[in-house]
């Protein structure tokens, strides 16, 4: 794998444009993801938040720019190569296998070494090891969204994209999977996140990108950001 000379972060898309079957959605979209950080990306529906996360995760390609995880060039590189090289990503709807028991969903990818970070993993999310044997569709939502994270911290990856993480759950489920993210992250994973809860995800995040129609319009820190301008008129609603 080609490396770049700069300073690595955990992701990078340098100049990205991308889109579907002729579709232009993305146009010179630049993202840095430092190790260790969360990074918020927000924008209104149909911005390209997801189309962000499947350009850096592998399953819509670039058709200009570069896709970079922790220094190495993954630009042409498949899905299961950037999971190799460090990136995971839950998508919107958790990623899990509803008809497969927890014990199995935990378990399918364990990669070598693993029981240490299983039991790192459920240290974090102690409700997911007290259902081993439950199938996971019939966990609540709050569970399920325990066990894809469970899930996504056993591979031990450089950086997770979470793409709605909040959707379908109850706030103080939320509040609960937010401390989390915190946890993980300090442990020296770095998050990338799309929330429709804007307040709770600047309150988390070391930087922010907006997003509107396929382009970035501000990166920075939050507190560079008029937040109540953003919240009250840009997306339309409170949260
Ligand atoms: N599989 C697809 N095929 C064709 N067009 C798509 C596909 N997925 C998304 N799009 C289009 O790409 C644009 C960006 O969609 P995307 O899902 O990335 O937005 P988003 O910011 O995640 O929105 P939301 O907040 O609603 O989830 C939209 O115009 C959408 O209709
Ligand atoms: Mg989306």
């Amino acid at each position: 794998m080609r490396r770049l000379t700069a300073p690595s972060a955990a992701l990078a898309l340098t100049d990205v444009t991308a889109g579907y079957r002729g579709t232009t959605v993305l146009r010179d979209v630049s993202l840095t993801v430092p190790h260790s950080s969360i990074v918020a990306l927000l924008g209104p529906n149909g911005a390209g938040k997801t189309t962000v996360m499947r350009v850096a995760s592998g399953t819509v390609p670039a058709t200009h720019g570069a896709v970079s995880i922790d220094g190495g060039v993954v630009t042409t590189e498949p899905p299961h190569r950037r999971a190799e090289a460090g990136l995971c990503l839950i998508p919107e709807g958790r990623g899990i296998f509803a008809g497969l028991t927890v014990r199995e969903n935990l378990t399918l990818y364990l990669p070598p070494g693993a029981p240490a970070s299983l039991d790192r993993a459920l240290g974090t999310f102690p409700e997911v090891g007290k259902r081993f044997g439950q199938i996971a569709g019939t966990m609540s939502g709050g569970q399920q969204q325990m066990l894809a994270l469970c899930r996504a911290w056993i591979a031990r990856p450089r950086v997770v994209l979470l793409d709605e993480v909040s959707m379908g759950l109850a706030p103080k489920i939320v509040d609960d999977i937010f401390g989390r993210l915190h946890e993980l992250a300090a442990d020296g994973v770095a998050l990338v996140i799309v929330e429709q809860y804007v307040r709770r995800a600047l309150d988390i995040a070391d930087v922010v990108y907006l997003l509107d129609k396929g382009r970035v319009r501000f990166s920075g820190a939050p507190s560079e950001l008029d937040q109540e301008a953003l919240i009250g008129g840009y997306f339309g609603h409170e949260s």
